[in-house]
């Protein structure tokens, strides 16, 4: 595998989730660096999350709602809001560690966080200088909900140059040349749209609209949050179509989160399977989708709507909540037909099952399980 640009190396991420607290066993030990405790009413939800992904590779980040895609992808890039936070971890861009810190929520958030930051001393965390450059010039975000990355009261143009402003000496009038040819790259009629506000467009045009502002700094890192959430059949084909364009052209890495396994097939190299607030399978997607070593990933293979098959077999049993996954054993065994004591007895974690995949089940290599 070529070098990679982006490492995450045992992210863990907790969440304020005053119940959860009350019975979490891990409550006041010691986190290192964030202070001596999680603070009362903190709880890990995401934990011991390891990716990486290399220039012209796209990464997809795959699981049911709720398993902590969003977390763990943007805790990583430190763009988590109130109420979620990075617990520890080590996150590198192009060769050097860089501590994620929460520039684009703090922006947003800055005067309810003075009041946040008085009181919670986990809150604290340094502004990097060198996050701020790689955040400012060498990663493009897509969110979840395409209307919520815009602030309503200012012009698409200036938001989307406005990281260009920040980071770059160009001029007014070289940021305004390339936001247009930006927004003429998404095929949106780029004249009118830089002067629209947000809630002008439609989705699928505030989605365009988006990249194009992701776009307009060169990045060589693409992040995209469930982009096509939303969006009818036809406008979700075309913008997919466009972001892979993007991305194979100018051979950016991409991490791509979603729970569609037929966008994970049109448009991954690698995909990660997340359960529960942990990677339960990484590999490349042809050989996890033709030969998967978890049960999750064989039950979400198999809950494919699919030619010639009449009934669908969904998963058995509900999603845990996240802040209430066990620690101590397997978070699956209620909804495994392969579980044994040997899944109680500890908790399986994700290891190499040869040189290009990882699971974490202690009986993958004891069966052939159903791939698709
Ligand atoms: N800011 C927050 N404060 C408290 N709890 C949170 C916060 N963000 C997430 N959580 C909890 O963590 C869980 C996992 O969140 P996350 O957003 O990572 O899920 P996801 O896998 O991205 O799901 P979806 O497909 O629905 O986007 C949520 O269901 C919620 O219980
Ligand atoms: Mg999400």
């Amino acid at each position: 595998m070529p070098q990679p640009i982006f490492e995450v190396r045992n992210l863990a991420v907790a969440v304020n989730d005053m119940d959860a607290a009350r019975h979490r066993p891990e409550h006041g030990v010691m986190i290192e660096p964030y202070g001596p405790a999680l603070p009362y009413g903190w709880v890990e939800a995401v934990r011991d999350v390891s990716f990486e992904v290399a220039p012209g590779e796209v990464l997809a980040v795959v699981g049911e709602s709720g398993s902590g895609k969003t977390l763990s992808v943007m805790g990583s890039l430190g763009l988590l809001g109130i109420g979620a936070k990075v617990a520890r971890g080590t996150v590198i861009f192009d060769g050097a560690q860089i501590r994620p810190t929460k520039e684009l929520a703090e922006r947003r958030q800055r005067r309810f966080r003075r009041r946040v930051m008085k009181r919670e001393r986990f809150m604290e965390e340094s502004l990097d200088d060198d996050w701020r450059r790689v955040m400012g010039t060498e990663v493009g975000v897509l969110f979840q909900n395409a209307l919520g990355g815009w602030n309503p009261v200012s012009i698409i143009g200036d938001q989307a140059g406005e990281t260009l402003d920040e980071h770059t000496e160009l001029s007014l009038a070289e940021i305004e040349e390339r936001v247009l040819d930006s927004l003429g790259e998404v095929q949106l009629p780029k004249a009118s749209k830089f002067v629209a506000y947000p809630d002008e467009l439609s989705r699928g045009q505030a989605q365009r609209a988006m990249l194009a502002a992701a776009l307009v700094k060169g990045p060589r890192l693409l992040v995209a949050d469930e982009p096509l959430t939303g969006l009818d059949a036809g406008v979700a084909a075309s913008i997919l179509n466009l972001i892979r364009e993007m991305q194979s052209r100018r051979k950016m890495a991409m991490i791509f989160i979603t729970h569609d396994l037929a966008q994970v097939a049109a448009l991954a190299t690698r995909v990660a399977i997340m359960y529960g607030g942990r990677i339960v399978e990484v590999g490349e997607v042809g050989t996890v989708f033709r030969n998967p070593l978890h049960p999750y990933t064989e039950g979400l293979l198999g809950a494919l709507p699919r030619p010639g098959v009449t009934r669908l077999h969904p998963i058995e049993g509900d999603v845990p909540k996240i802040t209430d996954v066990p620690v101590d054993r397997c978070a699956l065994i209620e909804r495994c037909s392969y579980a044994t004591d040997v899944c109680t007895a500890a908790l399986p974690r994700l290891v190499a099952a040869d040189a290009s995949r990882a699971v974490a089940c202690f009986r993958s290599d004891e069966f052939e399980l159903r791939g698709i």
